[in-house]
């Protein structure tokens, strides 16, 4: 199975870039990739929401490998939610992906699991898939209480869920003190909460399940630390902020495979 687990790897361009400058850098990105590129690993990005539509129009006009993603959405379909944007309307606009409870919304916006799991599943319904993400503040790794935490958010994230849907979905593992510090932690750390993360999987919805989700590391992902990172065995991809805002940095990223 040649594409057992494809890599995925997403730039989250977080709050950057207006929709003039979103287009130059797909744009710039698309001149650095090639046609093995896209054989090999998926690419997504996912800017913020007033620049999809014009993302969108130039991935597809230009014919451009990338996936389109969003960041967050509501979990209901419509209503009286000031500034929020709803999971259909990301679907209309061919969003495929869509970032459910990064830490900066859990941290900075109260985004609790409860939600999370409901935007997991708002995003399933619209036929997109979430990348989930979870990790544990540095206090809570070094009182030794990181894989309590991400356990706790993987099973409540994906409660409810059946195994074929958590089999198609991407977890994004993101130790919160290596988020645009520059810090990162080391293959070898990422690699046992990833393994781990397929365990709590395996455990709750089946061996078929742990075997074909994608997770994802993330967290001062750059071209120097992205071989050794993609060369673990339970990392699928990579959740990349600040470097993928680069279309030289994001493409030696995706091209990691060419690192000698
Ligand atoms: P970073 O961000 O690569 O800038 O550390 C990663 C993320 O927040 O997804």
């Amino acid at each position: 199975m040649a594409d057992a687990r494809k890599p995925l790897i997403s730039g989250n361009w977080k709050m950057h870039h207006n929709h003039f400058e979103a287009i130059q850098l797909v744009q710039k990105l698309s001149y650095e990739l090639t046609t093995e590129d896209e054989d090999v690993v998926d690419v997504s990005v996912h800017p913020p929401f007033t620049d999809l539509r014009s993302v969108q129009t130039v991935i597809e006009s230009d014919k451009i490998p990338i996936l389109v993603g969003a960041q967050n959405c509501h979990w209901e379909d419509k209503g009286a939610f000031t500034g929020e944007i709803a999971p259909s309307m990301l679907a209309k606009l061919n969003c495929e992906l869509v970032i459910v409870g990064h830490s900066e919304r859990r941290e900075l916006f109260g985004e609790t699991d409860e939600d999370v799991n409901r935007k997991v599943k708002a995003v399933l319904t619209h036929e997109m898939t979430p990348i989930m993400c979870c990790g544990e503040t540095l206090d809570e790794r070094e009182a030794g209480g990181a894989t309590d935490k991400v356990t706790g958010q993987i099973k409540q994230g994906l409660a409810g869920l059946k195994a074929e849907q958590v089999g198609g979905l991407v977890i994004a593992y993101e130790p919160i003190w290596a988020i645009g510090t520059g810090v990162t932690a080391t293959p070898d750390d990422a690699q046992e909460m990833c393994g781990h993360i397929r365990t709590v999987v395996a455990d709750a919805f089946g061996a078929d399940a742990a075997a074909a989700v994608r997770i994802q590391y993330g967290g001062s992902v750059k071209p120097g630390n992205a071989p050794e990172l993609m060369g673990q065995p339970d990392i699928d991809g990579a959740l990349v902020g600040g470097a993928s805002l680069d279309a030289a940095d994001f493409a030696r990223i995706i091209q990691y495979r060419l690192a000698v």
